[in-house]
Protein backbone atom coordinates (compact mmCIF):
# COMPACT_ATOMS: atom_id res chain seq x y z
CA UNK A 1 0.00 0.00 0.00
CA UNK A 2 1.36 3.27 -1.08
CA UNK A 3 1.71 5.35 1.84
CA UNK A 4 1.57 8.62 0.13
CA UNK A 5 -1.58 10.21 0.55
CA UNK A 6 -1.05 9.15 4.28
CA UNK A 7 1.87 11.60 5.18
CA UNK A 8 1.74 15.56 4.76
CA UNK A 9 5.34 15.13 3.13
CA UNK A 10 3.64 13.36 0.46
CA UNK A 11 6.48 11.18 0.60
CA UNK A 12 5.10 7.81 -1.71
CA UNK A 13 6.48 4.96 0.34
CA UNK A 14 5.34 1.92 1.03
CA UNK A 15 3.57 -0.16 4.16
CA UNK A 16 3.66 -4.08 4.00
CA UNK A 17 0.45 -4.09 6.09
CA UNK A 18 -2.43 -1.04 5.98
CA UNK A 19 -5.46 -1.65 8.23
CA UNK A 20 -7.83 1.07 9.73
CA UNK A 21 -9.90 0.80 12.76
CA UNK A 22 -13.14 2.52 14.16
CA UNK A 23 -13.58 1.39 17.72
CA UNK A 24 -11.62 0.58 20.49
CA UNK A 25 -13.14 -3.29 19.86
CA UNK A 26 -11.74 -3.12 16.39
CA UNK A 27 -8.22 -2.28 17.34
CA UNK A 28 -8.21 -4.84 20.34
CA UNK A 29 -9.14 -6.92 17.40
CA UNK A 30 -6.90 -6.34 14.97
CA UNK A 31 -3.90 -6.44 17.68
CA UNK A 32 -4.73 -9.51 18.39
CA UNK A 33 -4.31 -11.17 14.92
CA UNK A 34 -0.66 -13.03 14.69
CA UNK A 35 -0.01 -11.29 11.91
CA UNK A 36 -0.04 -7.61 13.60
CA UNK A 37 0.95 -9.15 17.17
CA UNK A 38 4.31 -10.03 15.45
CA UNK A 39 5.03 -7.04 12.93
CA UNK A 40 6.30 -3.44 13.67
CA UNK A 41 3.30 -1.04 14.06
CA UNK A 42 2.83 2.59 13.10
CA UNK A 43 -0.35 4.33 14.83
CA UNK A 44 -1.56 6.87 11.94
CA UNK A 45 -3.22 9.73 12.29
CA UNK A 46 -3.23 12.59 10.08
CA UNK A 47 0.84 11.41 9.49
CA UNK A 48 1.56 15.49 9.61
CA UNK A 49 4.10 15.03 12.12
CA UNK A 50 6.41 12.03 10.01
CA UNK A 51 8.82 11.16 7.68
CA UNK A 52 9.58 8.50 5.79
CA UNK A 53 13.02 8.02 5.10
CA UNK A 54 12.30 4.37 3.34
CA UNK A 55 9.70 1.40 2.94
CA UNK A 56 7.77 0.51 6.45
CA UNK A 57 8.24 -3.19 6.66
CA UNK A 58 4.93 -3.35 8.82
CA UNK A 59 1.53 -2.74 9.57
CA UNK A 60 0.14 0.90 9.59
CA UNK A 61 -2.72 0.89 12.26
CA UNK A 62 -5.03 4.06 11.09
CA UNK A 63 -7.06 5.59 13.81
CA UNK A 64 -10.33 6.29 12.50
CA UNK A 65 -12.28 6.17 15.65
CA UNK A 66 -14.95 9.38 15.92
CA UNK A 67 -17.01 11.38 18.08
CA UNK A 68 -17.79 15.14 19.26
CA UNK A 69 -19.62 15.28 22.18
CA UNK A 70 -20.76 17.36 25.07
CA UNK A 71 -20.60 14.85 28.50
CA UNK A 72 -21.11 17.56 31.12
CA UNK A 73 -21.64 20.93 32.17
CA UNK A 74 -21.47 23.16 34.92
CA UNK A 75 -21.93 26.73 35.32
CA UNK A 76 -18.16 27.74 33.69
CA UNK A 77 -16.98 24.76 32.03
CA UNK A 78 -17.78 22.04 29.75
CA UNK A 79 -16.26 19.06 29.38
CA UNK A 80 -15.51 17.56 25.81
CA UNK A 81 -14.83 14.02 24.34
CA UNK A 82 -13.77 13.67 20.93
CA UNK A 83 -12.60 10.45 18.77
CA UNK A 84 -8.82 10.10 18.81
CA UNK A 85 -9.73 9.85 14.82
CA UNK A 86 -11.76 13.36 14.46
CA UNK A 87 -9.24 16.04 12.84
CA UNK A 88 -7.92 18.58 14.83
CA UNK A 89 -9.05 21.58 13.12
CA UNK A 90 -12.52 19.63 13.24
CA UNK A 91 -12.67 19.46 17.11
CA UNK A 92 -11.87 23.38 17.45
CA UNK A 93 -14.77 24.22 15.15
CA UNK A 94 -16.95 22.44 16.98
CA UNK A 95 -16.34 24.03 20.18
CA UNK A 96 -16.87 27.70 18.59
CA UNK A 97 -20.38 26.43 17.29
CA UNK A 98 -21.23 25.12 20.79
CA UNK A 99 -19.74 28.67 22.13
CA UNK A 100 -16.77 26.77 23.99
CA UNK A 101 -13.43 28.47 24.05
CA UNK A 102 -9.97 27.07 25.21
CA UNK A 103 -8.36 25.72 22.12
CA UNK A 104 -9.34 28.86 19.52
CA UNK A 105 -5.79 29.36 19.57
CA UNK A 106 -4.45 26.30 18.10
CA UNK A 107 -6.63 26.51 15.15
CA UNK A 108 -5.56 24.86 11.50
CA UNK A 109 -3.21 22.69 13.23
CA UNK A 110 -2.59 20.01 11.24
CA UNK A 111 -3.53 16.25 12.40
CA UNK A 112 -5.62 14.30 14.95
CA UNK A 113 -7.07 14.62 18.15
CA UNK A 114 -5.57 11.38 19.05
CA UNK A 115 -2.18 12.95 18.06
CA UNK A 116 -2.50 15.82 19.53
CA UNK A 117 -1.42 14.70 23.28
CA UNK A 118 1.48 12.95 22.12
CA UNK A 119 3.50 16.48 21.49
CA UNK A 120 1.22 18.53 23.75
CA UNK A 121 0.48 20.65 20.38
CA UNK A 122 0.81 24.15 20.68
CA UNK A 123 0.51 27.35 19.34
CA UNK A 124 0.27 31.23 19.69
CA UNK A 125 0.23 31.21 23.03
CA UNK A 126 -1.93 27.92 24.33
CA UNK A 127 -0.99 24.22 24.80
CA UNK A 128 -3.20 21.36 24.32
CA UNK A 129 -2.38 20.61 28.08
CA UNK A 130 -4.34 23.98 29.23
CA UNK A 131 -7.36 22.46 28.45
CA UNK A 132 -6.81 18.82 28.72
CA UNK A 133 -8.47 17.25 31.23
CA UNK A 134 -8.22 13.01 30.21
CA UNK A 135 -7.46 10.77 27.62
CA UNK A 136 -8.34 7.18 27.12
CA UNK A 137 -6.17 4.89 25.81
CA UNK A 138 -5.73 0.92 24.48
CA UNK A 139 -2.52 -0.95 26.04
CA UNK A 140 -1.11 -2.95 22.93
CA UNK A 141 0.15 -5.81 24.92
CA UNK A 142 -2.80 -6.51 27.15
CA UNK A 143 -6.01 -4.70 25.25
CA UNK A 144 -7.11 -2.95 28.14
CA UNK A 145 -8.57 0.60 27.77
CA UNK A 146 -7.06 2.57 30.66
CA UNK A 147 -7.44 6.19 31.49
CA UNK A 148 -4.78 9.22 31.87
CA UNK A 149 -5.26 11.99 33.54
CA UNK A 150 -3.26 15.17 32.71
CA UNK A 151 -0.40 14.59 35.22
CA UNK A 152 -0.12 11.03 34.15
CA UNK A 153 0.58 12.30 30.31
CA UNK A 154 3.56 14.15 32.07
CA UNK A 155 3.27 17.04 29.28
CA UNK A 156 6.30 19.30 28.45
CA UNK A 157 7.45 21.45 25.46
CA UNK A 158 6.09 19.12 22.29
CA UNK A 159 6.64 15.98 25.16
CA UNK A 160 4.69 13.56 26.89
CA UNK A 161 5.08 9.94 28.17
CA UNK A 162 4.00 8.99 25.09
CA UNK A 163 6.98 9.63 23.54
CA UNK A 164 9.19 8.99 26.46
CA UNK A 165 9.05 5.89 28.78
CA UNK A 166 5.60 4.71 27.39
CA UNK A 167 6.78 4.81 23.87
CA UNK A 168 4.32 2.63 21.79
CA UNK A 169 2.84 0.99 24.38
CA UNK A 170 -0.41 2.99 24.25
CA UNK A 171 -2.98 4.11 21.59
CA UNK A 172 -4.93 6.67 21.93
CA UNK A 173 -8.43 6.67 21.55
CA UNK A 174 -10.04 9.56 22.60
CA UNK A 175 -9.52 13.09 24.27
CA UNK A 176 -11.75 14.67 27.11
CA UNK A 177 -11.12 18.38 27.34
CA UNK A 178 -12.65 21.12 29.56
CA UNK A 179 -13.21 23.87 27.86
CA UNK A 180 -14.87 27.74 28.58
CA UNK A 181 -18.21 27.88 28.39
CA UNK A 182 -17.24 32.02 28.99
CA UNK A 183 -15.14 33.53 25.95
CA UNK A 184 -11.35 33.75 27.43
CA UNK A 185 -9.76 35.17 25.05
CA UNK A 186 -5.50 34.55 24.79
CA UNK A 187 -4.35 37.10 22.43
CA UNK A 188 -0.64 36.82 24.66
CA UNK A 189 0.93 36.35 21.67
CA UNK A 190 1.70 39.68 19.85
CA UNK A 191 1.16 39.11 16.21
CA UNK A 192 -2.32 38.01 16.88
CA UNK A 193 -3.02 41.77 18.93
CA UNK A 194 -1.52 43.03 15.27
CA UNK A 195 -3.41 40.63 13.65
CA UNK A 196 -6.75 41.37 14.86
CA UNK A 197 -5.98 45.06 13.84
CA UNK A 198 -4.84 44.00 10.46
CA UNK A 199 -8.26 42.31 10.14
CA UNK A 200 -10.14 45.70 11.38
CA UNK A 201 -11.27 43.51 14.54
CA UNK A 202 -11.75 46.04 18.02
CA UNK A 203 -12.85 45.97 20.91
CA UNK A 204 -12.86 42.36 22.77
CA UNK A 205 -12.02 39.77 20.42
CA UNK A 206 -14.31 36.66 20.75
CA UNK A 207 -12.97 32.93 20.10
CA UNK A 208 -14.07 33.13 16.67
CA UNK A 209 -12.22 36.65 15.80
CA UNK A 210 -8.89 34.86 17.38
CA UNK A 211 -9.28 31.46 15.77
CA UNK A 212 -9.71 33.61 12.35
CA UNK A 213 -6.35 35.87 13.34
CA UNK A 214 -4.51 32.38 13.85
CA UNK A 215 -5.84 31.26 10.58
CA UNK A 216 -4.90 34.15 9.16
CA UNK A 217 -1.14 33.92 10.03
CA UNK A 218 -0.73 30.45 9.68
CA UNK A 219 -1.94 30.68 6.05
CA UNK A 220 0.51 33.71 5.95
CA UNK A 221 3.37 31.51 7.09
CA UNK A 222 2.80 27.61 7.06
CA UNK A 223 2.90 26.37 3.57
CA UNK A 224 -0.37 24.15 2.96
CA UNK A 225 0.21 20.87 3.07
CA UNK A 226 -2.42 20.10 0.02
CA UNK A 227 0.17 22.12 -2.31
CA UNK A 228 3.62 21.85 -0.83
CA UNK A 229 4.37 19.00 1.13
CA UNK A 230 5.33 19.82 4.83
CA UNK A 231 4.86 18.52 8.22
CA UNK A 232 4.75 22.02 10.07
CA UNK A 233 8.15 23.22 12.37
CA UNK A 234 11.26 20.52 11.49
CA UNK A 235 13.00 21.63 14.45
CA UNK A 236 12.51 22.01 17.93
CA UNK A 237 13.12 25.19 19.60
CA UNK A 238 16.42 25.10 21.71
CA UNK A 239 16.85 25.87 25.27
CA UNK A 240 20.38 27.13 26.61
CA UNK A 241 21.81 28.53 29.64
CA UNK A 242 21.30 32.28 30.54
CA UNK A 243 25.07 32.33 30.37
CA UNK A 244 24.88 30.67 27.18
CA UNK A 245 22.25 33.01 25.92
CA UNK A 246 24.28 36.15 27.38
CA UNK A 247 27.36 35.26 25.35
CA UNK A 248 25.49 34.72 22.16
CA UNK A 249 23.67 38.03 22.79
CA UNK A 250 27.01 40.09 22.87
CA UNK A 251 28.03 38.17 19.61
CA UNK A 252 24.73 38.57 17.84
CA UNK A 253 22.29 41.85 19.37
CA UNK A 254 19.27 40.82 17.20
CA UNK A 255 18.94 37.23 18.66
CA UNK A 256 15.52 36.84 20.21
CA UNK A 257 14.96 34.65 23.42
CA UNK A 258 12.30 33.79 25.61
CA UNK A 259 12.97 33.07 29.05
CA UNK A 260 11.51 29.57 30.27
CA UNK A 261 12.35 27.89 33.66
CA UNK A 262 16.41 26.87 34.13
CA UNK A 263 17.51 29.47 30.68
CA UNK A 264 16.14 30.88 27.23
CA UNK A 265 14.25 29.46 24.57
CA UNK A 266 15.61 30.47 21.44
CA UNK A 267 13.90 30.07 17.99
CA UNK A 268 15.33 27.40 16.05
CA UNK A 269 13.99 29.73 12.96
CA UNK A 270 15.88 32.78 13.69
CA UNK A 271 18.91 30.34 13.44
CA UNK A 272 18.44 28.34 10.55
CA UNK A 273 17.34 31.66 8.75
CA UNK A 274 21.20 33.28 10.08
CA UNK A 275 22.93 30.27 8.30
CA UNK A 276 21.21 31.26 5.26
CA UNK A 277 19.12 28.04 4.75
CA UNK A 278 15.77 30.33 4.17
CA UNK A 279 13.85 29.62 1.22
CA UNK A 280 17.01 27.48 -0.15
CA UNK A 281 16.17 24.58 -2.89
CA UNK A 282 17.48 21.50 -3.46
CA UNK A 283 15.54 20.33 -6.40
CA UNK A 284 12.33 18.70 -5.16
CA UNK A 285 13.07 19.80 -1.76
CA UNK A 286 14.45 22.58 0.41
CA UNK A 287 13.36 25.36 2.99
CA UNK A 288 10.20 27.03 2.85
CA UNK A 289 10.63 30.77 2.31
CA UNK A 290 8.38 32.36 4.66
CA UNK A 291 9.33 30.02 7.95
CA UNK A 292 12.72 28.60 8.49
CA UNK A 293 11.53 26.20 10.62
CA UNK A 294 9.85 24.43 8.08
CA UNK A 295 11.05 21.80 5.56
CA UNK A 296 9.19 21.49 2.37
CA UNK A 297 8.90 18.78 -0.38
CA UNK A 298 7.72 20.47 -3.74
CA UNK A 299 6.78 17.19 -5.57
CA UNK A 300 8.95 14.09 -6.13
CA UNK A 301 11.35 14.61 -2.86
CA UNK A 302 12.51 11.52 -1.51
CA UNK A 303 12.36 11.25 2.76
CA UNK A 304 16.15 10.10 3.11
CA UNK A 305 16.97 13.54 1.14
CA UNK A 306 15.36 15.74 3.70
CA UNK A 307 16.93 13.97 6.07
CA UNK A 308 20.00 14.53 5.02
CA UNK A 309 19.15 18.28 4.60
CA UNK A 310 17.81 18.27 8.37
CA UNK A 311 21.37 16.88 9.24
CA UNK A 312 23.68 19.47 7.26
CA UNK A 313 20.85 22.11 9.22
CA UNK A 314 21.71 21.00 12.46
CA UNK A 315 25.74 20.66 11.20
CA UNK A 316 25.96 24.21 10.75
CA UNK A 317 23.44 25.95 13.10
CA UNK A 318 26.19 23.86 15.92
CA UNK A 319 28.76 25.42 13.82
CA UNK A 320 27.77 28.93 13.93
CA UNK A 321 25.80 28.70 16.95
CA UNK A 322 27.17 25.68 19.27
CA UNK A 323 23.63 24.68 19.68
CA UNK A 324 22.23 21.45 18.77
CA UNK A 325 19.01 21.01 17.15
CA UNK A 326 16.52 18.41 17.63
CA UNK A 327 14.28 17.30 15.24
CA UNK A 328 10.10 17.91 16.17
CA UNK A 329 8.84 15.42 13.67
CA UNK A 330 9.04 11.52 13.74
CA UNK A 331 11.79 10.41 11.84
CA UNK A 332 11.14 6.59 10.05
N1 LIG B 1 11.98 33.63 12.88
C1 LIG B 1 13.04 33.87 12.02
N2 LIG B 1 12.96 33.43 10.73
C2 LIG B 1 11.85 32.78 10.25
C3 LIG B 1 10.77 32.56 11.11
C4 LIG B 1 10.85 32.99 12.43
O1 LIG B 1 14.04 34.45 12.40
O2 LIG B 1 11.89 32.39 9.07
C5 LIG B 1 12.08 34.03 14.29
C6 LIG B 1 11.49 35.37 14.59
O3 LIG B 1 12.31 36.00 15.56
C7 LIG B 1 10.14 35.03 15.21
C8 LIG B 1 10.48 33.75 15.94
O4 LIG B 1 11.43 33.09 15.11
O5 LIG B 1 9.71 36.00 16.07
C9 LIG B 1 9.29 32.86 16.20
O6 LIG B 1 8.67 32.51 14.96
P1 LIG B 1 7.19 31.93 14.90
O7 LIG B 1 6.27 32.82 15.64
O8 LIG B 1 6.87 31.66 13.48
O9 LIG B 1 7.24 30.61 15.75
P2 LIG B 1 8.29 29.38 15.81
O10 LIG B 1 8.98 29.44 17.12
O11 LIG B 1 9.13 29.31 14.60
C10 LIG B 1 6.58 27.83 17.04
C11 LIG B 1 6.03 26.45 16.90
C12 LIG B 1 4.98 26.40 15.81
C13 LIG B 1 3.87 27.38 16.16
C14 LIG B 1 4.48 28.77 16.32
C15 LIG B 1 3.48 29.80 16.80
C16 LIG B 1 7.79 24.95 17.58
C17 LIG B 1 8.80 23.92 17.15
N3 LIG B 1 7.08 25.51 16.62
O12 LIG B 1 7.27 28.14 15.83
O13 LIG B 1 4.45 25.10 15.77
O14 LIG B 1 2.87 27.41 15.18
O15 LIG B 1 5.53 28.73 17.31
O16 LIG B 1 3.23 29.65 18.16
O17 LIG B 1 7.66 25.21 18.77
C18 LIG B 1 4.75 22.95 14.73
O18 LIG B 1 5.02 22.51 15.85
O19 LIG B 1 4.72 22.20 13.73
C19 LIG B 1 4.45 24.36 14.59
C20 LIG B 1 4.21 24.91 13.38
Amino acid sequence: VSLRPYNTFGLDVKARLFVRFSSPDELRALLALPEVQQAEKLVLGGGSNLLFTQDFDGVVLKNEIRGLEILSQDEDTALVRAGAGESWHGLVQYALDQELSGIENLSLIPGTVGAAPLQNIGAYGAELKDTFEQLEALEVSTGQLRTFSREECGFGYRESVFKGPLKNQYIVTSVMLRLHRRARPNVSYGAIQTTLEDLGIGGEPTPRDVSEAVMHIRRSKLPDPAQIGNAGSFFKNPEVSQQKYDELKARYPDLPGYPVPGGVKVPAAWLIEQCGWKGQRRGAHGVHDRQALVLVNHGGAQGADIRDLAQEIIASVREKFGIELHPEVNIF
